[in-house]
């Protein structure tokens, strides 16, 4: 009897993982520019948020801030919103065109995660999906920073007050996620301009116009953290 017992479990184990697998691999060849239908999503959010960790919390503390999340915003704009748009609303046809498509960060199935896992989402991405990882790329204060950031794109008001000042400063515009980003007063970064600003025909004007437009304040936040690799 006993010996049954565990032959049949091992089997169906088998059996189970053999059907997963084949369910697996049957979504390869297929086309990423169809929405999932809503019972995957469904199950794909209920895992992710069981199963996403937390971020350990910052050495020093990372003040939620207006002026930390403007350079959330400021980093958000170049890293971020080549996929999940300005807004973060996800709302155009290159977002739609992902399997899954690009999460709306003002949702309620995004807003949901603790402050801690939306660190780790940057920090780590999401495999399988187009959401990568950023840990060799972003820092951790800046990763913070960014958190704060999304979560006051939830907040209608909050979004388009910090929209106004991005523009102010020259911020609001889509550069290359991966880029090196120019901070005024970097000159090493200097070279770099070209591949940071993806849209600019004339990148020496642009580079120009965002150190008119830095204020003080910002000046001082954006000399405080580094990208990792310069
Ligand atoms: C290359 C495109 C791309 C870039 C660039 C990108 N993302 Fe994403 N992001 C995605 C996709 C696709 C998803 C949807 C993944 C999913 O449904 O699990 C996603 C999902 C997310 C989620 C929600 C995860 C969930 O469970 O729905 C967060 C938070 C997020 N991204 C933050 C960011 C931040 C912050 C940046 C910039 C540092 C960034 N993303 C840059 C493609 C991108």
């Amino acid at each position: 009897m006993k010996r049954q017992f565990w032959v049949g479990l091992i089997a169906g184990i088998i059996v189970c993982g053999i059907i997963g697998g084949v369910f697996g691999l049957s979504l390869v060849g297929k086309k990423a520019t169809v929405e999932p239908p809503e019972w995957e999503e469904e199950m794909a959010t209920m895992m992710k948020h069981r199963k996403i960790p937390e971020a350990a919390a910052p050495a020093t503390r990372i003040e939620n801030s207006e002026e930390n999340i403007l350079t959330g915003g400021e980093h958000f704009g170049h890293h971020c919103a080549v996929c999940h748009d300005l807004e973060g609303d996800a709302d155009s046809d290159f977002a739609k065109s992902f399997y899954p498509p690009v999460a709306d960060l003002a949702s309620p199935d995004v807003q949901e995660y603790s402050d801690a896992q939306l660190k780790w989402i940057i920090d780590n991405g999401i495999r399988y999906t187009g959401m990568p990882g950023w840990e060799k790329i972003i820092d951790d204060a800046t990763q913070w920073k960014i958190v704060y950031y999304m979560r006051a794109l939830a907040n209608p008001e909050k979004a388009e007050k910090l929209e106004e000042v991005l523009k102010e400063r020259g911020f609001w515009k889509i550069g290359a996620p991966t880029a090196e980003h120019h901070h005024p007063g970097e000159e090493a970064a200097g070279e770099q301009l070209e591949h940071t600003h993806a849209e600019g025909a004339e990148p020496e004007h642009e580079h120009e116009e965002q150190g008119e437009h830095h204020g003080g304040a910002v000046q001082e936040e954006t000399h405080e953290h580094s990208h990792g690799e310069h």
